[in-house]
Protein backbone atom coordinates (compact mmCIF):
# COMPACT_ATOMS: atom_id res chain seq x y z
CA UNK A 1 0.00 0.00 0.00
CA UNK A 2 0.87 3.17 -1.18
CA UNK A 3 0.50 5.56 1.98
CA UNK A 4 0.60 9.50 2.06
CA UNK A 5 1.26 11.64 4.73
CA UNK A 6 -0.86 14.80 4.34
CA UNK A 7 -0.95 17.70 6.33
CA UNK A 8 -4.21 19.34 6.35
CA UNK A 9 -4.68 23.00 7.03
CA UNK A 10 -7.93 23.68 6.75
CA UNK A 11 -7.88 27.32 7.97
CA UNK A 12 -10.33 30.30 8.19
CA UNK A 13 -13.66 30.76 7.08
CA UNK A 14 -14.98 28.42 4.33
CA UNK A 15 -11.11 26.78 4.61
CA UNK A 16 -12.68 23.73 6.63
CA UNK A 17 -16.18 23.62 4.82
CA UNK A 18 -14.48 22.68 1.58
CA UNK A 19 -11.65 21.31 2.75
CA UNK A 20 -14.15 18.40 4.44
CA UNK A 21 -15.33 17.58 1.18
CA UNK A 22 -12.08 17.78 -0.53
CA UNK A 23 -11.14 14.72 1.73
CA UNK A 24 -14.25 13.07 1.51
CA UNK A 25 -13.41 12.96 -2.64
CA UNK A 26 -9.64 11.52 -1.58
CA UNK A 27 -10.64 8.87 0.85
CA UNK A 28 -13.28 7.48 -1.81
CA UNK A 29 -11.08 7.43 -4.29
CA UNK A 30 -8.18 6.02 -2.37
CA UNK A 31 -10.70 2.96 -1.20
CA UNK A 32 -11.71 2.64 -4.68
CA UNK A 33 -8.70 2.53 -6.02
CA UNK A 34 -6.92 0.09 -3.52
CA UNK A 35 -3.62 0.54 -3.47
CA UNK A 36 -2.92 4.28 -1.72
CA UNK A 37 -3.85 5.63 1.11
CA UNK A 38 -3.76 8.69 3.17
CA UNK A 39 -2.63 9.29 6.70
CA UNK A 40 -4.07 12.70 7.96
CA UNK A 41 -2.89 15.18 10.26
CA UNK A 42 -4.78 18.47 10.94
CA UNK A 43 -3.17 21.73 11.81
CA UNK A 44 -5.50 23.93 13.70
CA UNK A 45 -3.53 27.09 12.44
CA UNK A 46 -5.11 29.95 11.21
CA UNK A 47 -6.54 33.30 12.16
CA UNK A 48 -8.54 31.76 15.00
CA UNK A 49 -5.04 30.47 16.11
CA UNK A 50 -3.77 33.57 16.34
CA UNK A 51 -6.21 35.14 18.33
CA UNK A 52 -5.61 32.66 20.60
CA UNK A 53 -1.68 32.42 20.43
CA UNK A 54 -0.85 35.33 19.04
CA UNK A 55 0.79 33.67 15.81
CA UNK A 56 -0.44 31.96 12.53
CA UNK A 57 1.15 28.54 13.33
CA UNK A 58 3.46 26.34 16.07
CA UNK A 59 6.76 27.99 16.06
CA UNK A 60 7.86 24.51 14.76
CA UNK A 61 5.70 25.00 12.51
CA UNK A 62 7.77 24.55 9.33
CA UNK A 63 9.56 21.70 10.68
CA UNK A 64 6.70 19.66 11.14
CA UNK A 65 5.08 20.62 8.06
CA UNK A 66 8.30 19.26 6.26
CA UNK A 67 7.51 15.56 7.12
CA UNK A 68 4.40 15.00 4.89
CA UNK A 69 4.40 14.51 1.50
CA UNK A 70 1.82 17.05 0.80
CA UNK A 71 0.21 19.77 2.36
CA UNK A 72 -3.90 20.22 1.58
CA UNK A 73 -5.10 23.84 2.30
CA UNK A 74 -8.30 25.58 2.95
CA UNK A 75 -7.78 29.60 3.02
CA UNK A 76 -6.19 31.58 4.98
CA UNK A 77 -7.31 35.20 6.31
CA UNK A 78 -10.03 36.39 8.28
CA UNK A 79 -11.49 40.18 9.90
CA UNK A 80 -9.60 40.68 12.86
CA UNK A 81 -6.51 40.11 11.91
CA UNK A 82 -4.39 42.17 9.31
CA UNK A 83 -4.30 40.31 6.01
CA UNK A 84 -0.45 40.75 5.55
CA UNK A 85 -0.20 39.39 8.70
CA UNK A 86 -2.07 36.02 8.46
CA UNK A 87 -0.96 35.33 4.41
CA UNK A 88 2.66 36.35 5.36
CA UNK A 89 3.09 34.02 8.56
CA UNK A 90 1.05 31.13 7.33
CA UNK A 91 0.40 31.13 3.56
CA UNK A 92 3.20 32.57 2.07
CA UNK A 93 5.78 31.54 4.37
CA UNK A 94 5.11 27.68 3.58
CA UNK A 95 4.99 28.80 -0.29
CA UNK A 96 8.43 30.56 0.25
CA UNK A 97 10.45 28.14 2.85
CA UNK A 98 9.36 24.95 0.86
CA UNK A 99 10.68 26.82 -2.61
CA UNK A 100 7.22 25.84 -4.01
CA UNK A 101 8.17 28.06 -6.99
CA UNK A 102 5.59 26.56 -9.35
CA UNK A 103 1.90 27.64 -9.05
CA UNK A 104 -0.12 25.67 -11.67
CA UNK A 105 -3.32 27.03 -12.11
CA UNK A 106 -5.58 25.39 -14.66
CA UNK A 107 -7.81 27.46 -16.12
CA UNK A 108 -10.66 25.36 -18.18
CA UNK A 109 -14.64 25.58 -19.24
CA UNK A 110 -15.51 22.15 -18.60
CA UNK A 111 -19.01 21.32 -19.61
CA UNK A 112 -22.29 22.65 -18.03
CA UNK A 113 -20.03 25.37 -16.89
CA UNK A 114 -21.75 29.05 -17.47
CA UNK A 115 -18.64 31.27 -19.03
CA UNK A 116 -19.51 35.22 -19.01
CA UNK A 117 -18.46 35.49 -22.80
CA UNK A 118 -20.87 35.18 -25.59
CA UNK A 119 -18.13 33.27 -27.75
CA UNK A 120 -16.60 31.34 -24.44
CA UNK A 121 -16.30 28.03 -25.01
CA UNK A 122 -14.20 24.49 -24.11
CA UNK A 123 -11.92 24.85 -27.11
CA UNK A 124 -11.15 28.10 -26.19
CA UNK A 125 -11.03 28.46 -22.71
CA UNK A 126 -8.28 25.70 -22.19
CA UNK A 127 -5.40 27.80 -20.58
CA UNK A 128 -3.07 26.21 -17.63
CA UNK A 129 -1.22 29.11 -16.01
CA UNK A 130 2.10 28.71 -14.35
CA UNK A 131 2.69 31.23 -11.60
CA UNK A 132 6.09 32.35 -10.53
CA UNK A 133 5.31 31.46 -6.82
CA UNK A 134 8.44 32.17 -5.04
CA UNK A 135 9.96 35.93 -5.51
CA UNK A 136 9.27 38.61 -7.85
CA UNK A 137 6.62 41.61 -6.56
CA UNK A 138 6.52 39.00 -3.30
CA UNK A 139 9.52 38.62 -2.66
CA UNK A 140 8.48 40.85 1.11
CA UNK A 141 11.66 42.87 0.32
CA UNK A 142 10.84 46.46 1.57
CA UNK A 143 11.03 49.27 3.90
CA UNK A 144 8.75 51.93 5.78
CA UNK A 145 10.63 54.79 6.75
CA UNK A 146 9.21 57.43 8.76
CA UNK A 147 6.14 55.74 9.20
CA UNK A 148 3.01 58.74 9.88
CA UNK A 149 5.31 61.81 8.99
CA UNK A 150 5.43 64.06 6.69
CA UNK A 151 8.52 61.90 5.08
CA UNK A 152 6.72 58.80 5.36
CA UNK A 153 8.20 56.90 1.87
CA UNK A 154 7.56 53.04 1.64
CA UNK A 155 9.39 50.70 -0.64
CA UNK A 156 8.28 47.59 -1.93
CA UNK A 157 10.68 45.99 -3.66
CA UNK A 158 10.35 43.17 -6.59
CA UNK A 159 12.89 40.69 -6.85
CA UNK A 160 13.69 38.58 -9.69
CA UNK A 161 16.59 36.23 -9.50
CA UNK A 162 17.97 34.68 -12.98
CA UNK A 163 17.68 30.87 -11.44
CA UNK A 164 13.97 31.93 -9.74
CA UNK A 165 12.84 33.57 -13.72
CA UNK A 166 14.64 31.17 -15.38
CA UNK A 167 13.09 28.04 -13.61
CA UNK A 168 9.67 28.93 -13.54
CA UNK A 169 9.85 29.56 -17.73
CA UNK A 170 11.60 26.20 -18.26
CA UNK A 171 8.80 24.74 -16.70
CA UNK A 172 6.27 26.00 -18.84
CA UNK A 173 8.36 25.02 -21.97
CA UNK A 174 8.64 21.95 -20.35
CA UNK A 175 5.09 21.30 -19.74
CA UNK A 176 4.04 23.04 -23.66
CA UNK A 177 6.55 20.45 -25.06
CA UNK A 178 5.29 17.30 -23.41
CA UNK A 179 1.58 18.49 -24.44
CA UNK A 180 2.25 20.13 -28.11
CA UNK A 181 1.09 23.36 -26.80
CA UNK A 182 2.38 27.30 -27.31
CA UNK A 183 3.88 29.27 -24.42
CA UNK A 184 2.40 32.41 -23.80
CA UNK A 185 5.21 34.81 -21.42
CA UNK A 186 3.18 38.22 -20.23
CA UNK A 187 5.51 40.53 -19.06
CA UNK A 188 5.81 44.20 -18.70
CA UNK A 189 8.69 45.49 -19.71
CA UNK A 190 7.53 49.16 -21.64
CA UNK A 191 6.97 49.99 -17.55
CA UNK A 192 8.80 47.88 -15.11
CA UNK A 193 12.18 49.04 -16.88
CA UNK A 194 14.39 46.59 -14.63
CA UNK A 195 12.52 43.42 -13.61
CA UNK A 196 10.11 42.85 -16.68
CA UNK A 197 12.87 43.61 -19.31
CA UNK A 198 15.25 41.14 -17.29
CA UNK A 199 11.83 38.82 -17.66
CA UNK A 200 11.67 38.97 -21.18
CA UNK A 201 15.31 38.86 -21.83
CA UNK A 202 15.22 35.40 -19.91
CA UNK A 203 12.23 34.13 -21.74
CA UNK A 204 13.69 34.85 -25.66
CA UNK A 205 16.76 32.84 -23.85
CA UNK A 206 15.40 30.00 -22.85
CA UNK A 207 13.11 29.82 -25.74
CA UNK A 208 16.53 28.82 -27.48
CA UNK A 209 15.92 25.78 -25.64
CA UNK A 210 12.80 24.47 -27.11
CA UNK A 211 12.73 25.31 -31.11
CA UNK A 212 9.54 23.35 -31.43
CA UNK A 213 7.54 25.23 -29.16
CA UNK A 214 5.47 28.16 -30.34
CA UNK A 215 5.32 31.60 -28.32
CA UNK A 216 3.92 34.60 -27.68
CA UNK A 217 4.67 37.39 -25.24
CA UNK A 218 2.07 40.00 -23.98
CA UNK A 219 2.46 42.81 -22.05
CA UNK A 220 -0.29 42.48 -19.18
CA UNK A 221 -2.23 45.03 -19.64
CA UNK A 222 -2.92 43.56 -23.33
CA UNK A 223 -3.06 40.57 -22.09
CA UNK A 224 -5.85 40.88 -19.28
CA UNK A 225 -7.77 42.67 -22.80
CA UNK A 226 -7.28 39.30 -24.78
CA UNK A 227 -8.41 36.84 -21.75
CA UNK A 228 -11.83 38.41 -22.49
CA UNK A 229 -12.09 39.11 -26.01
CA UNK A 230 -9.89 36.39 -27.81
CA UNK A 231 -9.45 33.58 -24.68
CA UNK A 232 -8.30 30.94 -27.58
CA UNK A 233 -4.78 32.59 -27.50
CA UNK A 234 -3.85 31.33 -24.28
CA UNK A 235 -2.45 27.36 -23.92
CA UNK A 236 0.37 27.69 -21.27
CA UNK A 237 0.95 30.77 -19.78
CA UNK A 238 3.90 32.05 -17.80
CA UNK A 239 4.16 34.82 -15.84
CA UNK A 240 5.22 36.90 -12.69
CA UNK A 241 3.92 36.15 -8.71
CA UNK A 242 1.69 39.21 -8.44
CA UNK A 243 0.61 39.40 -12.43
CA UNK A 244 -0.29 35.35 -12.12
CA UNK A 245 -2.64 36.13 -8.64
CA UNK A 246 -4.39 38.90 -10.29
CA UNK A 247 -4.71 37.39 -14.34
CA UNK A 248 -6.07 34.10 -12.51
CA UNK A 249 -9.00 35.56 -10.86
CA UNK A 250 -9.63 36.65 -14.29
CA UNK A 251 -9.19 33.03 -15.37
CA UNK A 252 -11.59 32.11 -12.62
CA UNK A 253 -14.21 33.56 -13.69
CA UNK A 254 -13.63 32.74 -17.53
CA UNK A 255 -14.16 29.05 -16.30
CA UNK A 256 -17.31 29.92 -13.92
CA UNK A 257 -16.10 31.36 -10.92
CA UNK A 258 -14.11 30.89 -8.17
CA UNK A 259 -15.94 28.20 -6.71
CA UNK A 260 -14.45 26.76 -9.99
CA UNK A 261 -10.73 27.14 -9.77
CA UNK A 262 -8.18 24.97 -8.66
CA UNK A 263 -4.36 25.42 -7.77
CA UNK A 264 -1.12 23.45 -6.38
CA UNK A 265 2.06 24.78 -5.24
CA UNK A 266 4.50 22.83 -5.98
CA UNK A 267 8.40 22.43 -5.59
CA UNK A 268 9.17 20.11 -8.91
CA UNK A 269 12.21 18.49 -6.91
CA UNK A 270 10.46 17.14 -4.34
CA UNK A 271 12.65 17.63 -1.86
CA UNK A 272 9.69 19.65 0.34
CA UNK A 273 6.12 19.03 0.39
CA UNK A 274 4.10 20.31 -2.81
CA UNK A 275 0.31 22.16 -1.66
CA UNK A 276 -2.94 21.83 -2.93
CA UNK A 277 -5.45 24.64 -2.45
CA UNK A 278 -8.14 25.91 -4.24
CA UNK A 279 -7.59 29.65 -5.79
CA UNK A 280 -10.28 31.37 -3.74
CA UNK A 281 -9.93 32.72 -0.08
CA UNK A 282 -12.23 32.27 2.87
CA UNK A 283 -15.17 34.23 1.67
CA UNK A 284 -16.43 35.65 4.94
CA UNK A 285 -19.51 36.88 3.25
CA UNK A 286 -20.61 33.53 3.42
CA UNK A 287 -18.64 31.66 5.71
CA UNK A 288 -20.38 29.05 8.56
CA UNK A 289 -23.85 28.62 6.15
CA UNK A 290 -22.46 25.78 4.42
CA UNK A 291 -23.02 26.85 0.83
CA UNK A 292 -19.47 27.23 -0.07
CA UNK A 293 -18.75 25.73 -3.24
CA UNK A 294 -16.08 22.73 -2.49
CA UNK A 295 -15.41 22.17 -6.46
CA UNK A 296 -12.39 24.34 -6.67
CA UNK A 297 -10.65 21.90 -3.21
CA UNK A 298 -11.73 18.98 -4.87
CA UNK A 299 -10.21 19.86 -8.67
CA UNK A 300 -7.21 20.52 -6.11
CA UNK A 301 -7.36 17.20 -4.99
CA UNK A 302 -7.23 16.03 -8.59
CA UNK A 303 -4.35 18.17 -9.00
CA UNK A 304 -2.81 15.97 -5.96
CA UNK A 305 -3.41 12.76 -7.41
CA UNK A 306 -1.44 14.02 -10.74
CA UNK A 307 1.33 14.89 -8.73
CA UNK A 308 1.70 11.77 -6.86
CA UNK A 309 1.53 9.29 -9.75
CA UNK A 310 -1.76 9.18 -10.31
CA UNK A 311 -2.98 10.69 -13.39
CA UNK A 312 -6.01 8.20 -14.26
CA UNK A 313 -7.49 9.21 -10.60
CA UNK A 314 -6.97 12.95 -11.05
CA UNK A 315 -8.97 12.20 -14.53
CA UNK A 316 -11.65 10.83 -12.96
CA UNK A 317 -12.37 13.16 -10.16
CA UNK A 318 -11.70 15.93 -12.80
CA UNK A 319 -14.34 13.94 -15.02
CA UNK A 320 -16.74 13.60 -11.91
CA UNK A 321 -16.56 17.59 -11.38
CA UNK A 322 -17.71 18.00 -14.91
CA UNK A 323 -20.63 15.05 -14.74
CA UNK A 324 -21.94 17.47 -12.05
CA UNK A 325 -21.85 20.82 -13.73
CA UNK A 326 -23.20 19.20 -16.57
CA UNK A 327 -26.16 17.50 -14.34
CA UNK A 328 -26.57 20.80 -13.10
CA UNK A 329 -29.10 20.05 -9.97
CA UNK A 330 -26.34 19.74 -6.92
CA UNK A 331 -24.92 22.71 -7.32
CA UNK A 332 -24.21 25.29 -4.83
CA UNK A 333 -26.00 29.01 -4.78
CA UNK A 334 -22.58 30.76 -6.81
CA UNK A 335 -23.19 28.43 -9.36
CA UNK A 336 -27.40 29.34 -9.50
CA UNK A 337 -28.10 25.99 -7.82
CA UNK A 338 -30.00 25.20 -3.75
CA UNK A 339 -27.41 22.84 -3.01
CA UNK A 340 -25.07 22.37 0.62
CA UNK A 341 -21.69 22.29 0.23
CA UNK A 342 -21.90 18.61 1.54
CA UNK A 343 -24.45 17.79 -0.58
CA UNK A 344 -21.81 18.42 -3.81
CA UNK A 345 -19.64 16.60 -1.78
CA UNK A 346 -21.47 13.75 -1.65
CA UNK A 347 -23.04 13.70 -5.58
CA UNK A 348 -19.20 13.75 -6.36
CA UNK A 349 -18.66 10.68 -4.75
CA UNK A 350 -21.66 8.86 -6.15
CA UNK A 351 -20.21 9.72 -9.17
CA UNK A 352 -16.88 8.08 -8.44
CA UNK A 353 -18.63 5.37 -7.85
CA UNK A 354 -20.31 4.86 -10.56
CA UNK A 355 -17.09 5.45 -13.05
CA UNK A 356 -14.71 3.56 -11.11
P1 LIG B 1 -12.55 35.29 -1.66
O1 LIG B 1 -12.04 34.38 -2.73
O2 LIG B 1 -12.55 34.76 -0.30
O3 LIG B 1 -14.04 35.73 -2.04
C1 LIG B 1 -14.34 36.51 -3.22
C2 LIG B 1 -15.80 36.27 -3.61
O4 LIG B 1 -15.93 34.95 -4.16
C3 LIG B 1 -16.77 36.31 -2.42
O5 LIG B 1 -17.98 36.88 -2.85
C4 LIG B 1 -16.99 34.85 -2.08
O6 LIG B 1 -18.23 34.56 -1.48
C5 LIG B 1 -16.85 34.17 -3.43
N1 LIG B 1 -16.30 32.82 -3.29
C6 LIG B 1 -15.00 32.49 -3.08
N2 LIG B 1 -14.86 31.18 -2.96
C7 LIG B 1 -16.08 30.64 -3.08
C8 LIG B 1 -16.58 29.31 -3.05
N3 LIG B 1 -15.78 28.25 -2.87
N4 LIG B 1 -17.91 29.13 -3.20
C9 LIG B 1 -18.74 30.16 -3.40
N5 LIG B 1 -18.32 31.44 -3.46
C10 LIG B 1 -17.01 31.68 -3.30
O7 LIG B 1 -11.68 36.63 -1.75
P2 LIG B 1 -11.67 37.92 -0.78
O8 LIG B 1 -13.05 38.20 -0.29
O9 LIG B 1 -10.95 38.94 -1.54
O10 LIG B 1 -10.76 37.49 0.45
C11 LIG B 1 -11.26 37.01 1.69
C12 LIG B 1 -10.09 36.61 2.58
O11 LIG B 1 -9.41 35.49 2.03
C13 LIG B 1 -9.03 37.70 2.75
O12 LIG B 1 -8.55 37.59 4.05
C14 LIG B 1 -7.97 37.30 1.76
O13 LIG B 1 -6.70 37.79 2.07
C15 LIG B 1 -8.03 35.81 1.86
N6 LIG B 1 -7.56 35.06 0.68
C16 LIG B 1 -6.91 33.90 0.94
C17 LIG B 1 -6.53 33.08 -0.11
C18 LIG B 1 -5.85 31.79 0.20
O14 LIG B 1 -5.81 31.37 1.34
N7 LIG B 1 -5.32 31.10 -0.78
C19 LIG B 1 -6.85 33.44 -1.41
C20 LIG B 1 -7.52 34.64 -1.65
C21 LIG B 1 -7.89 35.44 -0.58
C1 LIG C 1 -3.93 33.50 -4.07
C2 LIG C 1 -4.13 34.53 -3.00
C3 LIG C 1 -2.81 34.84 -2.31
C4 LIG C 1 -1.83 35.33 -3.35
C5 LIG C 1 -2.94 35.86 -1.18
C6 LIG C 1 -4.00 35.45 -0.21
C7 LIG C 1 -1.65 36.15 -0.51
O1 LIG C 1 -4.71 35.68 -3.52
O2 LIG C 1 -3.44 32.41 -3.76
O3 LIG C 1 -4.31 33.76 -5.22
O4 LIG C 1 -1.85 36.51 -3.72
O5 LIG C 1 -1.02 34.53 -3.80
MN1 LIG D 1 -5.37 35.46 -5.57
Amino acid sequence: MNVKKIAVIAGDGIGPEVVREGIKVMDEVAALDGTIQFDYTYFPWGCEYYLDHGKMMADDGIETLEKFDAIYLGAVGYPGVPDHISLWDLLLVIRKRFDQYINLRPIQLLDGATCPLTNGNKENIDMLFVRENSEGEYAGAGEWLYKGKEEEVVLQTGVFSRKGTERVIRHAFDIAKRENKTVTSISKANALNYSMVFWDDIFEEVSKDYPEVTTYSYLVDAAAMYMITDPGRFEVVVTSNLFGDILTDIGAALAGGMGLAAGANINPERKYPSMFEPVHGSAPDIAGKGIANPLAAIWSVSQMFDFFGYETRGKEILDAIEKIMVEGNIVTPDLGGTSTTSEVGDRIVELLNETM
